[in-house]
């Protein structure tokens, strides 16, 4: 990483100077990488411009039996020596409990087409293991469908079920919908539930047909799948739950895939689809913990392009589905780094997230936010000891990342009605492959609940603060604005086990009111201002 452009003593004298009243004191503490003059930029909140109400399930998490997601991260037996809840690593439930009613996808992913679910039924001992369905390892199948629907209601979540389009049948997964919703003592199914434990219905609403359906989901093509698709999900059963049916999207914002499968679903006659699930991992630049400031700026713009990607996936539905009944569900998605930074090595994917993930997470769900009219959900992969995870485990230890504060720090906005933001800022420049490229400086989403208003700002320059005028148009603010700011002097800045609260997110108050609201965004940082309205 390059090196600060000046020192660390002059830049917190100048910065103290640049923040009137030392309004950030604890924020920015010895840490700004530097104080060049900060630039004026304006965030002007539209507070009668409504986008729509923001779904708590935008804010939601993925768990696949991959390397230590489940077995470690989720899920440590009820005769270990960690603390659990009956087999669940308890600290994992405490801190999900954390991140409001949102939705977690199980058992993947790739997995999910090789999996069959009668495997996880059962006494835990009778239970069949199986090879190599991800990866050349073996599946002991400990964590079963009753495993996590306990895991969910522990952590106060909804499930979301991916069927297996890959190695199953559409008989098999209306199977598996009859054992978790048919109401009690209604079918054979429903009583071998009742004998399993629960002879109260799942009740689970949300179910994927197949994932990554192109690739490891069956390589299919468009028209295939869409055929596949019909026969799974044509006249299935209610159980009076009111499903929402989700259909395996593109890779990426491959618009050939979503043309040509809606081309196919609206021959002749259409089945039930709730969602269009398209994949967006971002990828890396560097390494998740080297690199240079260009590659800082490249890795949050390839982020950026989710904004692209709803937008044109969005318009491309609406070819098909004029009313726009089918809704973006952007199923997995985040950072991508390459190998090094495991925990442990059994933990196939695992990285280390730092700084830069959690401005790549926040400015992702900003993106989600603004367009709360077209996404229904959004799970980032995965929850723990995986890509862009919010916690690492192995063994007794835990640590929570600084994508988890971002969540943490996000969830105001879960409900809430989303309103639009104008911002004027100017773009920072950077080099990539050797072109000059720009990425937004400040960015960010507005939501009201009540008379509170929720703004997440993204300040992407890594070197300079930024001095920023908030208008609120139509509205007024009363005294005690909280800003709550989410930053570091490093931008490779993570939590370890030995050391957890290296990156934390830290509130003050500031003294403004009114329409107007100064403040200043350190450099490389993620703000939330909560505004009482009156
Ligand atoms: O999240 C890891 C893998 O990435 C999932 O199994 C798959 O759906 C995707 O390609």
């Amino acid at each position: 990483m390059k090196s600060p452009p000046i020192s660390r003593r002059v830049a917190l004298k100048r910065i103290s100077k640049t923040v009137a009243g030392g309004a950030l004191a604890g924020v920015l503490t010895p840490q700004a990488r530097s104080a060049d003059k900060a630039s004026e930029m304006t965030v002007t909140v539209l507070l009668n411009e409504a986008i729509g109400i923001i779904k708590s399930t935008i804010y939601s998490h993925f768990t696949e039996h991959i390397g230590g997601v489940i077995y470690d991260g989720v899920w440590v037996g009820p005769n270990s020596k960690v603390p659990n809840i009956d087999g669940i690593r308890r600290a994992l439930v405490e801190h999900v409990r954390r991140l409001g009613p949102v939705v977690v996808r199980w058992p993947g992913g790739c997995f999910a087409d090789k999996y069959h679910w009668r495997d996880g039924l059962g006494p835990s001992d009778k239970r069949p293991r199986r090879f190599g369905r991800w990866q050349e390892v073996t599946e002991s199948n400990q964590f079963g469908t009753h495993e996590f629907i306990h895991f969910c209601r522990l952590c106060g979540v909804e499930p979301y079920f991916g069927a297996n389009v890959g190695t199953g049948s559409a008989e098999e997964f209306q199977q598996w919908m009859e054992y978790c919703n048919a109401p009690a003592g209604s079918t054979t199914l429903a009583d071998e539930r009742a004998a399993n434990g629960s002879s109260k219905p799942f009740g689970v609403r949300y179910w994927g047909v197949g994932n990554e359906s192109w690739g490891c989901g069956g390589k299919f093509t468009p028209e295939d799948y869409c055929r596949e698709y019909r026969k799974f999900t044509e006249w299935v059963p209610q159980y009076r739950v009111p499903l929402y049916l989700i259909a395996a999207g593109p890779d990426g914002n491959n618009l050939d895939w979503t043309r040509r499968f809606f081309k196919k679903w609206t021959d002749f006659a259409r089945a039930p689809l709730q969602g269009w699930a398209p994949h967006y991992y971002c990828g890396t630049t560097g390494h998740a913990l080297k690199f240079s400031d260009d590659q800082w700026y490249e890795m949050l713009d390839k982020a950026n392009r989710m904004e692209q990607l709803i937008t044109d996936q969005w318009a491309a539905l609406g070819e098909f589905d004029r009313e726009h009944k089918v809704k973006l569900v952007i199923d997995e998605w985040g950072c991508w780094h390459p190998a090094g930074t495991e925990i442990n090595p059994r933990h196939l994917f695992e990285q280390m997230g730092c700084l830069r993930d959690a401005l790549a997470a926040a400015l992702t769900l900003d993106t989600f936010n603004r367009h709360a009219d077209k996404v229904d959900m959004a799970n980032i992969a995965q929850l723990v000891n995986n890509l862009h995870s919010l916690f690492l485990a192995d063994g007794d230890r835990f640590v929570a990342t600084p994508t988890f504060h971002v969540f943490e720090m996000y969830k105001p906005h879960q409900g809430a009605r989303g309103v639009r933001l104008a911002i004027e800022a100017p773009q920072v420049g950077f080099i990539a492959q050797g072109k000059d490229r720009k990425l937004f400086r400040l960015a960010g989403s507005a939501s009201v609940k009540g008379k509170n208003l929720t703004l997440t700002l993204v300040h992407t320059h890594a070197i300079e603060p930024a001095e920023i005028s908030i208008q609120l148009r139509d509205g007024k603010a009363s005294e005690g604005v909280q800003q709550t700011v989410l930053t570091h002097e490093k931008l490779n800045a993570h939590n370890t086990f030995e050391n957890p609260n290296q990156v934390m997110p830290k509130t003050t108050t500031l003294k403004s009111r009114g329409s107007s609201i100064k403040c200043v965004l350190p450099p490389a940082s993620i703000t939330r201002m909560d505004l009482r309205l009156v």
